[in-house]
């Protein structure tokens, strides 16, 4: 794309060789400058696309940062002195006119890409930390991946339709933020966790295929996949079931992984909620390696090993482990996986036995002749290898050994490829809490399965049992999305609140609009919503989601640029009403 403007004829990174002879005006920062004999300087200018080497007279006060127009002939360099590794390394231009366009402070950091900067004063001075190549490529990807997914949802029939920010608490789970009302004293208006019932409301509303680049706000714990605010692509669809809402989705994510990477995937494998628990130990698994966990539990039914007498067994095989890990480095792992809640992992080594591969060291000693061979099999061991078993109850084997297996062997962000993975048939109800009552995996509108709406009757761990048509989608083991296909149904609905405790009263204060409009005529509808900043993230290979928002919040929540939160001035309280107490002691 052409991006000349009235002060401008090029760009610093455009330029190459065929260039040679043109007069050239290019605007932007002083990145470098050398100093090259006793009358000139080479001075680095970059903008957006890169940097273009200028040769000036020295006279001339260009430093670090400074923002210039230079116009000159673009010139081939000396031979020997190409950059092969610069796109414009092989020209340079002989600068005949200099404009200041500003001056500069020196900048608080290096804008090289190899130094580490502190992240609170790269977000105190954003704007700096933004010119660099990094930030660059990281929001323009970003773009990308925003515009590819609003052609993917259009592509299929989707209106945008935008949902308001000042509203009534959402069930999403996590903390709201609320905004003070001045016109009603008292009052608070929450900030939307997900415009979840407003898409319902859209079904309702006959708009069929709904969808919005959606502003979330969760006051929760910030991670390196959390922000306070993120921006979810929000989607909902009317008379559909799970699969229409896969093939939507799926196209839609192609699409923006297509626009990023340059190849469509293809593969959108599904996994049940109980397998990946079972083979992986985790909700959102890494499928970018092997290494799954193995059912142990019937080789140790009456065994003599007082470690494996528990309800369940699983192991990990770790290829090469006796090479790879060292005797502090198993002990380290032992100890990590108590802070897990294992009582303990048990570890051994193979080794070249005399008739194959066979169990030696950690708790070999305790195992008999069978069991060790069992194991062997079963883990599929080669000489060199570890295998780490853990003996405890089903749900913290699983959560142990799958925190494990990634710690031994998942790849870094940007090897691996992009694995795809929907996990289906999320459990209706995570847990059962200290007053009985189940908690909802997902949100209270979440249509159980079909073929367990009788266990709906049940009560109490019974209820564990019961699936839901809730779904996710994971990426490279990062939950890149939720969804469900939703209650539409009174009955059932009025089901749920009653297991969760909801009463009629509380049902209707909270949701009660939702449930007026179900009562107006609602269709069967069901959607999702993936985190944009996470996929984003992914797709340039970055560890923290902060990489791809231009002014994301710090771990701690706040923001060292404007430095938000901040207090308001006692005439703002007054008017809202509000009185802040001292800091609790
Ligand atoms: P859920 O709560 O699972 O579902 O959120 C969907 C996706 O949004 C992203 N996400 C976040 N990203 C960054 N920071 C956060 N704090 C954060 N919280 C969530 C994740 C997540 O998978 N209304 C339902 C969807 C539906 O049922 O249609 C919802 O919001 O990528
Ligand atoms: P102990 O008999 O407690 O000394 O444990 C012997 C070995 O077994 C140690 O390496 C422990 O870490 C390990 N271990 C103990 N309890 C368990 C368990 N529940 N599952 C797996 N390994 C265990």
């Amino acid at each position: 794309m052409d991006l000349s403007t009235s002060m401008r004829t090029d760009m610093c990174g455009r330029l190459t060789a065929a260039d040679a002879g043109r007069t050239v005006s290019v605007c932007g920062w002083v990145a470098t400058r050398r100093e090259h004999g006793e009358n000139l300087a080479f001075i680095d200018l970059r903008d957006r696309t890169g940097i273009v080497q200028c040769v000036v007279n020295r006279s001339h006060d260009l430093r670090s940062e400074y923002v210039a127009k230079m116009t000159g002939q673009v010139r081939l360099r000396p031979d020997d002195t190409a950059n092969k590794d610069l796109p414009t390394g092989e020209i340079e231009i002989e600068i005949t006119d200099i404009e200041i366009l500003a001056t500069a402070e020196p900048p608080p950091f290096p804008l090289d890409e190899r130094t580490d900067v502190d992240e609170t004063i790269r977000l105190r001075h954003r704007y700096v930390d933004l010119r660099k190549n990094r930030m660059q490529h990281n929001l323009r990807t970003r773009a990308a991946v925003n515009s590819a997914i609003r052609r993917g949802m259009e592509e299929q029939g989707f209106v945008e339709v935008e949902t308001p920010m000042l509203i009534a608490s959402t069930p999403e789970g996590a903390r709201d933020f609320v905004v003070p009302s001045r016109k009603e004293p008292g009052s608070f208006y929450a900030l939307p966790q997900s415009p979840q019932l407003f898409k319902q409301l859209c079904m309702v509303g006959g708009i069929d295929r709904y969808y919005q680049i959606a502003r979330c706000l969760r006051d929760e714990d910030l991670r390196a996949d959390r922000q306070f605010e993120f921006m979810q692509l929000d989607a909902e669809m009317s008379f559909v079931d799970q699969e229409d809402v896969f093939t939507a989705i799926s196209h839609t994510v192609a699409s923006a992984t297509e626009a990023v990477t340059g190849v469509r995937p293809t593969e959108f494998p599904r996994i049940t909620w109980l397998d990946a628990q079972e083979r992986f130990g985790s909700d959102k698994p890494d499928t970018r390696f092997g290494m799954e966990l193995v059912e142990l539990t019937p080789i140790f039914e009456g065994t003599e090993a007082r470690v494996f007498q528990a309800p369940c067994v699983k192991g990990i095989r770790m290829e090469g482990g006796m090479e790879a890990l060292s005797r502090n480095q198993i002990d380290a792992l032992v100890e990590t996986c108590q802070r897990w809640g294992a009582k303990g992992l048990a570890w051994m080594k193979v080794i070249d036995g005399e008739s194959g591969p066979a169990l030696d060291a950690g708790v070999a000693k305790f195992l008999s002749a069978d069991e060790s061979t069992q194991l062997v099999t079963a883990l599929d061991a080669k000489p060199g290898d570890m295998v780490f078993l853990v003996a405890d109850e089903r749900r913290l084997v699983r959560h142990v050994l799958g925190l494990l297996r990634l710690e031994l062997g998942r790849p870094p962000v940007n090897e691996g490829g992009l694995n795809f993975l929907w996990v289906v048939d999320f459990p209706l109800f995570e847990t059962i809490n200290d007053a009985g009552k189940p908690v909802p995996a997902h949100h209270p509108f979440t249509m159980p399965h079909e073929d367990d709406w009788a266990l709906l009757d049940e009560s109490g761990e019974a209820l564990l049992d019961v699936r839901s048509q809730a779904y996710d989608l994971v990426l490279n083991g990062w939950e890149l999305g939720s969804g469900s296909i939703r209650i539409n149904r009174p009955d059932i609905q009025n089901r749920i609140f009653e297991l969760l405790g909801i009463g009629e009263e509380e049902a209707q204060a909270k949701f009660g609009f939702l449930l007026d409009a179900f009562r107006f005529g609602a269709p069967p509808h069901g959607g999702f919503a993936f985190g944009i900043d996470r996929i984003a993230a992914l797709l340039v290979g970055e560890t923290n989601i902060r990489e791809v928002i231009a002014f994301p919040k710090t771990q701690s929540g706040s923001d060292p640029l404007t430095d938000a939160p901040s207090a308001i001035d006692a005439a703002h309280l007054e008017e809202l009403g509000l009185r802040v107490l001292p800091p609790a002691t």
